[in-house]
């Protein structure tokens, strides 16, 4: 098959080709050469197993993932649709930003509460993303009415309780404010519109942030 490199991270690479006359990501993992080779093989076929799950049961709720086309354990490999015409949203707020649109914009803000509601519906799913950061949501175009669609599960796991849906939001959370500077009202609206979309559980889940978020300036502290 042939693949063009688009990414090269920590655990592993991204490639854009062709398969079966569909435009496709190919996410291979590397072997870390550290840990014991049957330790490895099992880590990474449990990152797959992960994000084929999580990807497939977002897609059978309505949220929009990439399709899964295939997955090969010997070669470390997911096989993913290519969601052509794409932006993560990392770098929409990055052009946001050039446009000269202030981060309390409508704009960015609708954006905020698009994420706010996918992830409430998510978590109301019990499924937990894991590496929620702003470079692993993506829009399509046109962007400002486009859907928020979710990637990189590879972390994901299914979980009930509060606390792990907190420490979900967390990430998030930390990730936006030190990716993205003023950003405190946009993590305001995405979490007000979380818990809007929910239920109780949602609720208890943004009290149970106020305590991860307590947890997390200690650690500072204290180390
Ligand atoms: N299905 C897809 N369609 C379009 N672009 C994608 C798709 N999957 C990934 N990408 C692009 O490739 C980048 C990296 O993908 P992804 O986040 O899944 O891998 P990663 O961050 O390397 O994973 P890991 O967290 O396991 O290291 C994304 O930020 C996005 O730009
Ligand atoms: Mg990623």
């Amino acid at each position: 098959m042939d693949r063009q490199l688009v990414t090269q991270g920590a655990e592993g690479r991204v490639y854009v080709g062709d398969w079966l006359n569909h435009s496709v990501i190919i996410k291979q993992r590397f072997s870390k050469k550290y840990r014991h080779v049957d330790l490895d093989t099992h880590i990474t076929q449990e990152r797959i197993k992960a994000e084929a799950r999580a990807l497939t049961r977002c897609r059978s709720l309505g949220i929009r993932t990439p399709a899964v086309y295939d997955v090969n354990f010997d070669k470390r490999e997911i096989i993913l649709e290519n969601i052509t015409n794409s932006i993560t949203v990392r770098n929409y707020i990055y052009a946001a930003v050039e446009r000269d649109l202030s981060m309390d914009n409508r704009e960015i803000l609708s954006l905020a509460e698009k994420i706010g509601k996918v992830l409430a519906k998510m978590h109301s799913n019990h499924i937990i993303h894991g590496d929620l950061t702003t470079s692993n949501m993506l829009l399509i175009q046109p962007y400002e009415s486009s859907e928020v669609i979710l990637i990189d599960f590879g972390l994901s796991s299914v979980e009930e309780r509060a606390e792990d849906k907190a420490v979900d939001l967390y990430v998030l959370e930390r990730a936006v404010l030190s990716t993205h500077p003023n950003t405190e009202a946009f993590v305001s609206c995405c979490i007000s519109a979380y818990k809007k979309a929910g239920s109780n559980a949602a609720e208890d889940v943004v009290k149970r942030l106020d305590e991860v978020r307590t947890r997390g300036r200690k650690k500072l502290c204290f180390g």
